[in-house]
């Protein structure tokens, strides 16, 4: 038998004006989308905003459904649009926030299994690690790459294709 230890690190900013500019405009971009979410269902609003290579900013919500699993989350909005839209375009950083009554709720936005997966497929195509802001009630949290929050995560090679 033998142990292996993982480390990781994370950034704390105690306020997103203490971000540096582009991570600042990009969690605003994701509080104001937020603020747009179709949410009739769960009441609970999501924002994110997407930063690509060419320099275009993608926001997205999430969006709800009477028949509840045909609902998106807004990170998957937002990275299924941005691919659609410039297809190969690599994803440089990537903002998350929840909306309790319009402020930041919670420890930190923390994306579910599935946009892990997602963001880890983007990630894997330009092969450019994402920085994940994650805006928080008290502080912002930031990562440098999908690794952190879905490390051991299946990949294309575990299908067994070179595509
Ligand atoms: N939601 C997101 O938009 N992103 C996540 O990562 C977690 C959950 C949405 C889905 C649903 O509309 C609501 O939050 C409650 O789960």
């Amino acid at each position: 038998m033998k142990e292996i230890e993982l480390n990781f690190k994370v950034r704390i900013y105690p306020s997103a004006e203490e971000l540096p500019e582009p991570s600042l405009k990009l969690i605003l971009l994701a509080r104001e989308a937020a603020l747009r979410a179709y949410a009739p269902y769960s009441g609970y609003r999501v924002g994110a905003a997407v930063l690509l290579e060419n320099g275009e900013i993608i926001t997205g919500n999430n969006q709800e459904n009477a028949a509840y699993p045909s609902g998106l989350c807004a990170e998957r909005t937002a990275l299924f649009y941005a691919s659609s839209r410039y297809p190969n375009v690599a994803v440089y950083a990537m903002a998350i926030t929840t909306l309790s009554n319009g402020v930041p709720s919670g420890e930190f936005a923390k994306p579910c299994g599935g946009c892990r997966q997602v963001i880890a497929e983007y990630e894997d195509l330009s092969g450019k690690p994402i920085e994940i802001i994650l805006d928080g009630s008290s502080a912002i949290t930031v990562v440098d790459g999908i690794d952190t929050l879905l490390p051991f995560r299946f990949k294309k090679e575990d299908l067994g294709r070179k595509e």
